[in-house]
């Protein structure tokens, strides 16, 4: 069976790998991938994640069994309704159902009506009301644009001051584009992040190792918010009873909710979580795979994914396994200046084989030859496994610092939190 991967980056890079080592599976495309792909087997296509129609007729072309969909943007455009509609099979939600990562404000509100812990929140369109909210709540406070940023419309505001420029940005300014017309301001919450995944079909799922992923730029969680740095999987410091509670509090009533809501999920759930001194609460859901935590979670599956896959699309239970020892941790190296202004074209270091699994995010070939050079903000990213955390950063920072990284970055504490 042939498969198609929409997106580009890591995440695909790591889903679509691992789709192609599935029992079965003789082709596996991505559209429109990158030139780092091809490295592993991997067939690019020339055709970009907003092109529905394109899409739908390279799958009908190619008789694709069914199509992965990776990035937020494409599942809150409605991908997933256009390939139903020309008779095709896609994994993700709807577009009524991925409202609850395009839209904050329909998140919390279901969060609200269906008992989802999460922090305390108001919905603001007026600047001078949000302003007043601010002032009444005090800081630290959270401010957050209410549709897609691309993970820049967040502000965690240590001061109330702050915490009303953010609101003018948005709000006024029109800094965060349509995304920013509503702000949604919440209560700041303090604990550790972890994210917790799951494959669904309306109210079936199956919960995956818990991840950890690094989104400041810089070492000691300094720096800009990026898209993701680093990640580990299993989070082994977590209990397994803040899992049980996460999955009883807050998985399975929001996919009841969106049952009742007439939005059935299906595709992968995202549950990004803080372990507060209340339990785990919600700081955000997102419709799809996480990146990286892709990249260091679907190494451990022991399963035949393209089979889970096809079961859960089927509606039959998935036989899925995962493996119980070790922990997988990868390293993102990103352009020298991401998440701001970077510069493309730095030539890169050889993909890694042995224990070491090269994911690419940005990279293409050279025009006159087959030599990789970045082409994006994260360029590429380094995953092992190992018995532990320790052992993990070992390896992929012996790696990295025998690879030629000029132009380049990584941070050097990846998963130091679980040591
Ligand atoms: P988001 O784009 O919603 O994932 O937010 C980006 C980052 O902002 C999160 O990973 C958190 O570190 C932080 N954040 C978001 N909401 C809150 C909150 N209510 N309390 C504390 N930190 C938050
Ligand atoms: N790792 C953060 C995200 O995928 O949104």
């Amino acid at each position: 069976m042939k498969l198609l991967v929409v997106g580009s980056g890591g995440r695909e890079h790591a889903i679509a790998k691992k789709l192609l080592d599935s029992k079965g599976v003789s082709q596996v495309f991505v559209a429109p991938g990158n030139d780092g792909m091809t490295l592993d087997g991997l067939d690019v296509v020339d055709i970009g994640i907003s092109e529905h129609s394109a899409l739908i007729d390279f799958a009908k072309e190619q008789d694709i069994a069914w199509t992965f969909i990776g990035p937020d943007d494409a599942l809150a455009s409605g991908i997933v309704d256009d390939f139903e509609a020309a008779g095709l099979k896609a994994f993700g939600p709807k577009k009524v159902a991925a409202e609850l990562e395009w839209s904050k404000d329909f998140a919390k509100s279901i969060m609200t009506k269906y008992s989802v812990p999460t922090a305390r929140y108001e919905t603001f369109s007026d600047f001078e009301a949000a302003k007043a909210y601010i002032i009444k709540e005090g800081a630290p406070i959270v401010v957050k644009a209410d549709g897609l940023a691309l993970g820049k419309g967040v502000v965690v505001a240590m001061t109330v001051d702050e915490a009303i420029t953010a609101a003018h940005d948005m709000l006024l300014d029109n800094k965060f584009g349509d995304s920013g017309a509503r702000v949604v301001i919440e209560e700041f919450l303090d604990g550790e992040e972890f994210s917790l995944f799951a494959f669904v079909n309306g109210e079936q799922f199956y919960i995956m190792p818990t991840a950890q992923d690094h989104k400041r730029a810089f070492d000691g969680d300094k720096g800009p918010n990026t898209g993701g740095m680093g990640a580990y999987a299993p989070v082994t410091h977590l209990s397994p009873s803040v899992v049980e509670t996460a999955i009883d509090t807050i998985i399975k009533p929001v996919l009841e909710g969106m049952i009742s809501e007439g939005r059935p999920y299906l595709g992968v759930l995202y549950a990004g979580l803080i372990l507060t001194a209340d339990g785990p609460k919600v700081i955000e859901f997102n419709s799809r795979f996480g990146d990286p935590e892709t990249q260091v979670i679907l190494p451990r599956l022991t399963s035949d994914f393209a089979q889970n896959i096809t079961d859960i699309l089927d509606g039959v239970t998935p036989d899925i396994k995962w493996a119980e020892k070790g922990v997988t941790l990868g390293v993102v190296v990103a352009s020298e200046g991401y998440p701001l202004q970077y510069e493309k074209g730095v030539q890169l270091p050889q993909k890694t084989t042995g224990d070491i699994t090269t994911y690419y995010a940005g990279a293409k070939f050279a025009e006159d030859s087959k030599r990789l050079l970045s082409d994006g903000g994260r360029v590429y990213m380094l995953v092992t496994t190992a018995d532990d955390v320790a052992t993990a950063q070992e390896i992929i920072y012996k790696k990295l610092k025998e690879q030629e990284t000029t132009g380049l970055f990584y941070r050097l504490d990846i998963g130091s939190k679980a040591l």
